[in-house]
């Protein structure tokens, strides 16, 4: 597509926040004032879009956030957005400070919304992926799933100590909505005796089968991760399950929650979060509209957001396979 003259950028994060969030908002913001644009900042995503909290950025916003977790540019679900009505007040008010191109950080949610703004009023829009659960096509991570996963497997050492001391079998459930990938990481990295995630239905009797085998191998503490949203239940009600098939084992169940949202990004994620904003300001320059800026074999991509958000992002079976012979 030939490049619009693009002057004035609207960056905003949306939906769940991940950790390195602030890395690419400061990332967009540098990158645009290195290229003479005027940046501007949408607070509480779509949501503020709709009620104008829109704020032209200096140097001095983008201080020292590089390093923290959350969003200065703070993050919301839209209903509002969904609407024809709520998108026109929105096309509105950034057309009353003269956006002419936006990045919106987020999920697939958000993304959509990018998507769906461009095809209604024609608002050059790159997305990032910015969120722990990397469940999106067109990139190998996604920004803050490895800070995520790092927090998790912080967590679980901690829940091992315990376990360990009492002989103890531990589910512990992680986020990742619909998507295994953080109960995978984490799983294969804090040695867990199995993962349950939403992509594979493990039936109870072969969790059971599993336990009773590591019980015979003297193991002295059993760590169960399950992905929130799984096909089996919650972290609980697999418990509460396998209580019935295995009466003698003292059972806890630990839910790691938003504790995994928070935190300051990793390196990896710092250095993501950077090469991709200014990959996003590069891309709407050079014309690149209605995509996602991603990184593949360490290479930047752009994939259209409409097949970054549709084609599910698959699990690994290699993975599954290392983290059963690992489990055994
Ligand atoms: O999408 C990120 C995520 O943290 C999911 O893993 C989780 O299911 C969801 O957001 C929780 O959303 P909320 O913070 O709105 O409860």
């Amino acid at each position: 597509m030939e490049p619009k003259n693009i002057k004035k950028i609207g960056v905003l994060t949306s939906g769940g926040d991940s950790p390195g969030m602030n890395a690419a908002i400061r990332a967009a913001v540098r990158a645009g004032f290195y290229y003479g644009l005027e940046m501007y900042g949408i607070y509480r995503g779509y949501e503020g879009m709709i009620q104008n909290d829109i704020k032209k950025l200096d140097s001095k916003n983008i201080t020292h956030v590089l390093e923290r977790g959350g969003t200065f540019l703070k993050s919301a679900r839209s209903e509002e957005f969904r609407t024809p009505e709520g998108r026109k007040k929105a096309y509105d008010n950034l057309m009353s400070h003269g956006i002419d191109a936006l990045v919106v950080i987020g999920g697939d949610g958000s993304l959509t919304g990018a998507h769906l703004f461009y095809q209604e009023y024609g608002i050059p829009a790159i997305g990032l992926p910015g969120t722990i659960d990397n469940d999106l096509s067109g990139t190998d991570l996604t920004i803050g799933f490895d800070t995520a996963c790092n927090t998790a497997i912080e967590a679980i050492d901690k829940i091992r100590d315990t376990a360990t001391s009492h002989d103890r079998l531990f589910f512990v459930e992680v986020m990742g909505r619909d998507a295994g990938f953080i109960a995978i990481n984490a799983g294969i990295g804090s040695a867990a005796a199995a993962i349950l995630i939403p992509e594979r239905k493990t039936p109870i009797e072969t969790l059971v089968e599993k336990l009773k085998t590591r019980t015979k191998a003297k193991k002295s503490s059993n760590i169960v991760i399950v992905a929130e949203g799984g096909k089996s239940g919650s972290a609980q009600e697999i418990a509460d399950k396998v209580k019935k098939h295995l009466p003698y084992y003292d059972i806890k169940v630990t839910i790691l929650g938003h504790l995994q949202r928070g935190g300051a990004p990793t390196s990896f994620d710092r250095l993501l979060a950077s090469k991709l904003g200014v990959a996003a300001v590069e891309g709407l320059m050079q014309g690149k509209y209605d995509v996602m800026a991603g990184m593949i074999n360490n290479k930047i991509v752009y994939t259209p957001i409409v097949k970054a958000i549709v084609d599910d992002k698959e699990v690994d079976d290699e993975d599954l396979r290392v983290a059963n012979i690992l489990s055994t």
